[in-house]
């Protein structure tokens, strides 16, 4: 049996969340970014699910880019219950996230992992992506008062 792809929601808030928790390693309160997400007109927020089993999902975040003139997408998440791997559901949510932002008029669909991780490098590159450019990341404080209205070049 195959799983059915579908738009995510709000009933598959405790199966999301705990996918999350198993990606990036630690539980948070995630309600108020699903229901961003679900609500969104910017966001794809996707499920595979196989006898009301929630098998995996995938999020896509759609911006204008000032700099291409375009619009452009980040992959912002996606995971498949470990138990149900290696059985084409990362691919079938991969194609409908592909499928969404071609609908959508995308020029460019960034996706980012971590260098070790090959069961992700191996998809994307089935796909037909490509290796381009090295990702940084910058933690910020988001504690009011840090923030400051505009910088000097040089300062
Ligand atoms: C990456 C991930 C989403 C793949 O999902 P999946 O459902 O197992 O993927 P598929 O079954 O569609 O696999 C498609 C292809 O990807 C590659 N692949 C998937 N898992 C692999 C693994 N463990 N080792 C090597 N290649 C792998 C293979 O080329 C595979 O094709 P094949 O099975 O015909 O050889 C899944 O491993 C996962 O959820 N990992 C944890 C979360 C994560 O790392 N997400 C990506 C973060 S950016």
């Amino acid at each position: 049996m195959r799983a059915l792809v579908r738009e995510a929601k709000p009933t598959d808030y405790a199966a999301i969340t705990d996918l999350a928790t198993q990606l990036v390693g630690f539980q948070a309160d995630r309600e108020a970014a699903f229901d961003a997400a679900l609500r969104g007109p910017d966001h794809d927020l996707i499920v595979a699910e196989m006898e009301g089993d929630l098998l995996g999902f995938a999020h896509l975040l759609t911006y204008d880019d000032v700099t291409h003139g375009a619009l452009a997408a980040d992959l912002l998440g996606l995971v498949v219950r470990e138990d149900r791997r290696r059985q084409g559901i990362g691919t079938a949510l991969l194609r409908e996230i592909i499928r969404l932002a071609t609908k959508r008029g995308i020029g460019e669909l960034h996706i980012n992992t971590e260098p070790d991780n090959e069961a992700a490098k191996r998809l994307y590159v089935g796909m037909g992506a490509g290796m381009v450019g090295v990702q940084f990341e910058i933690e910020l404080s988001s504690e009011p008062g840090n923030e400051s209205g505009s910088v000097r070049a040089g300062d």
